[in-house]
């Protein structure tokens, strides 16, 4: 089977690790590498997160270290949802490897340069590197196959009525993918918050009972604890794991295609990401915008994602 080429491009923050987790082992993607930007907490701890992610897991992938903050605005973290650290919760062994010394914009441009066309990028942070990999080289822009990222939302936001974590932290950048003609896919709050990781949820993937299961486990008690301070809920939304639950089986969800921008302007919707659903605009679709969720589908490949660590 083909399996594909994927680069996963997070903030590890805990629903990235999970993702970093799902997209490890499939037999669907093959992970070419690793690269991290500030978001959920700064370069230094999201970069050692992804490291400490990899190695828990044993998988063999390197990371590398992109950019420290956003084109435009001054840096941004979630420290409330996500602790100090930016993974607080499991306990991981000291390190035993380190951070590519590579560039992840370096490594991003010359992959792609180098590649045939058939690499998909997979953002669940701020999209600062990809914008700045767009900038430095144009000539990426056509190389990359599709950008399945986790941000915007076509409904409420997260961090303001308005706008999503990811988008707001760094809307410049998010302009700059948005327009930049690269098929898209995004995968927004409208589903994300659809798949809450129930206490139910996270008991039924701990007692698989492998390293993977605990480590899951162990994150989304973290995770679960913050969401209900933050937003009230039970189960915190499982956010970036559906854009690879998306590569390994597309029937998990819905997708419309939509005309969409950003918001770049500074005022109140700063960051907001405006999806034309009822196509009222003169303007071709650029996006295809997810628009609903199998939720238990989406359980049962987390669910398969933990089972491929032995
Ligand atoms: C997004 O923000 C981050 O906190 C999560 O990791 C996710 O990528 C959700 O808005
Ligand atoms: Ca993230």
């Amino acid at each position: 089977m083909d399996r594909r080429k994927v680069i996963l491009d997070c903030d590890p923050g805990h629903d990235d690790a999970v993702n970093i987790m799902l997209a490890g082992r499939s037999p669907k993607l093959e992970v070419l590498g690793i690269t991290v930007v500030a978001g959920n907490q700064t370069l230094e701890k999201t970069a050692l997160n992804a490291l400490k992610v990899v190695e828990h897991l044993g998988l063999d992938l390197k990371v590398y270290k992109g950019c420290p903050q956003p084109m435009v605005r001054e840096k941004q973290t979630s420290a409330e949802i996500h602790g100090e650290s930016g993974l607080d919760g499991p306990v991981f062994a000291p390190l035993r490897g380190k951070i590519e010394d590579k560039h992840a914009v370096s490594y991003l441009v010359e992959t792609l340069m180098a590649s045939d066309g058939d690499i998909t990028l997979v953002p669940t942070g701020p999209l600062t590197n990809i914008a700045m990999a767009m900038r430095m080289e144009p000539q990426i822009i056509p190389k990359i196959k599709e950008i399945v990222l986790m941000g915007g939302c076509y409904q409420l936001g997260n961090v303001t009525p308005a706008a999503e974590f990811n988008i707001y932290v760094d809307p410049e950048a998010a302009h700059v993918v948005f327009s930049s003609g690269v098929p898209l896919v995004m995968v927004g709050l409208d589903v994300t918050r659809k798949v809450q990781c129930y206490p139910s949820v996270v008991e039924r993937m701990r007692s698989i009972g492998t390293k993977a299961a605990h480590l899951f486990a162990d994150m989304m008690e973290f995770f679960n604890k913050t969401q209900k301070e933050v937003f009230g809920w039970e189960g915190g939304p499982l956010h970036d794991p559906v854009t690879c639950a998306y590569l390994i089986d597309p029937s998990v969800l819905t997708v419309k295609e939509m005309y969409s921008e950003i918001d770049h302007f500074g005022g109140q919707s700063y960051g907001r990401t405006n999806c034309d659903y009822f196509g009222q605009s003169d303007k071709e679709p650029n996006s295809k915008v997810a628009i609903d969720i199998d939720v238990e589908k989406f359980w049962d490949i987390i669910e398969e994602g933990i089972r491929n660590y032995s």
